[in-house]
């Protein structure tokens, strides 16, 4: 199970605007705690049910995800933000640790979450198509990116397969939308995004199931990480409450002067996990209403700066500059592997060395923690003892958890995004989609003179 350390953001003679113990024990947003849990009215919030999802679903899913493998050299999943972070995450921080299965060489997973015609087409041209399956991931079924790769690969897939081309295709979307209409007439495998799940909090049902199961990791063990989370979340009290404990720091520094939360990954594997908490804070929390229709006035700015590579660039800004800065140190206990370091057998030289790499990289981290607070910045500490299937399930419910209490206590609602939304719109204005030409008006005023300021 992830853990816990506050030590470093309490109130003592370095942090003297540092939180008091006591904030923590007293249980002050006990109420926000209940409604996220309760509030069943509010739209959107049936990724709590996830980690409860009947075995017999997730057995299907796990069968067919490990069919893949045997079948492909490929798999290839086709998504943005919600639609892709998870996989992604999943895919950095556990399957390239997994050995090569006996019945079949390890497939190759590959995430594409960009426009990108170059790298795109490289892609294309470099896969056996006849060899690759592609998992388009869009809960609306609409997302402009998502169905333009789509429209590519379908084609090629056509060129190359004829009429069987469907049997390289698996879609994820939401039931009755256009694109599973469209899957169904063609007999395209379908899964289904729940209604009441939102892209970002969608990794625990097919979205991010079908490639972890592909991964061949086991399903059973990630949902039973979210469980443990989530139980400790319904049942324990302020200071055992892991999510509680993380959303009250946050709420409390960003609503006492601090505008960014710095996230510091010490482990290459768990750098897209943090992306992921990254994309899940963002549009949960960046709102510019409460849900009373008021003016949202706490912002803050949630970033990554990867554990070492930034001590040695970004660290100094944060070191010597503003004091608007809370930092969340994101820790591996065991590593895979570690090196043991040899001697130069120069004394000169060898005095700077560590005894091992892992131990170099935990000293880093701490050295780091303890300058920031020698400095006055506060941090905490989250820790994962190993990367398993049920640490990886337990981190990814442990961040949605959190970013949704701390809407909560913010009083804004997490499970809309209308700032996306409205750059969905124009982009759907710009490339002429049909139905969108009201908004033709508001880009023509925004681009109003736009090539007069061209050198
Ligand atoms: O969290 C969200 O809702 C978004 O990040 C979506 O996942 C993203 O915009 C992709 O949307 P869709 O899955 O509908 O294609």
């Amino acid at each position: 199970m992830i853990k816990l350390n506050y030590f470093n953001c309490l109130k003592d003679e370095y942090l003297k605007d540092g939180l008091k113990e006591n904030q923590i024990l007293n249980n002050k947003y006990e109420k926000e705690l209940k409604k996220v849990i309760t509030n069943k009215s509010r739209a959107m919030m049936d990724w709590l049910d996830l980690p409860y999802q009947d075995k017999k679903t997730i057995d299907e899913i796990q069968l067919f995800g490990k069919k893949i493998p045997r079948l492909y050299e490929n798999f290839v999943v086709l998504g943005i933000g919600g639609s892709a972070l998870g996989a992604k995450a999943v895919k950095q921080a556990l399957y390239s640790t997994t050995p090569d299965e006996k019945e079949g060489k390890k497939i190759k997973i590959k995430v594409v979450d960009n426009v990108d015609a170059e790298s795109f087409n490289k892609l294309l041209n470099k896969v056996n198509l006849k060899k690759t399956m592609f998992n388009v991931v869009t809960k609306s079924g609409t997302t402009v990116e998502i169905l333009t790769m789509f429209a590519v690969v379908l084609e090629k897939l056509q060129k190359e397969l004829g009429d069987d081309y469907f049997v390289n295709l698996v879609v994820t979307t939401e039931r009755d939308n256009v694109l599973w209409k469209f899957c169904q007439e063609r007999n395209i495998k379908t899964y289904e995004v729940p209604k009441g799940v939102g892209g970002r909090y969608s990794v625990l049902c097919p979205v991010g199931l079908l490639p972890c199961a592909v991964m061949g990791l086991d399903l059973h063990k990630m949902l039973l990480g979210a469980k443990q989370v989530l139980e400790n979340f319904k049942q324990q009290e302020g200071k055992q409450n892991l999510c509680y404990v993380s959303a009250l720091i946050n709420y409390t520094y960003i609503t006492n002067g601090k505008k960014e939360i710095v996230l510091l990954p010490y482990s290459n594997r768990l750098n897209r996990m943090t992306d992921f908490y990254i994309q899940l804070l963002s549009e949960s929390l960046g709102k510019e209403k409460s849900l009373s229709g008021k003016a949202n006035k706490i912002f803050f700015t949630p970033s990554k700066a990867e554990g070492v590579t930034y001590q040695h660039s970004l660290l100094q800004m944060y070191q010597e500059g503003s004091k608007d800065r809370l930092f969340c140190f994101i820790n591996l206990t065991k590593h895979n592997e570690d090196i043991k370091i040899p001697k130069f057998k120069d004394a000169n030289l060898d005095k700077y060395l560590p005894k091992t790499m892992v131990n170099l990289m935990k000293e880093e981290q701490i050295g780091s923690s303890l300058a920031y607070k020698k400095a006055g910045h506060p941090s905490y500490e989250l820790v994962v003892p190993v990367l398993n299937e049920e640490n990886i399930g337990a981190l990814l419910f442990y961040f949605e958890l959190t970013t949704a209490l701390m809407a909560e206590m913010m009083g804004i609602n997490a499970y809309d995004q209308q700032g996306v939304e409205m750059q969905k719109k124009y982009t759907k204005a710009l490339i002429g989609t049909k139905g969108f030409e009201s908004v033709q008006d508001e880009l023509t005023k925004l681009l109003n003179n736009k090539e007069n300021y061209e050198l």
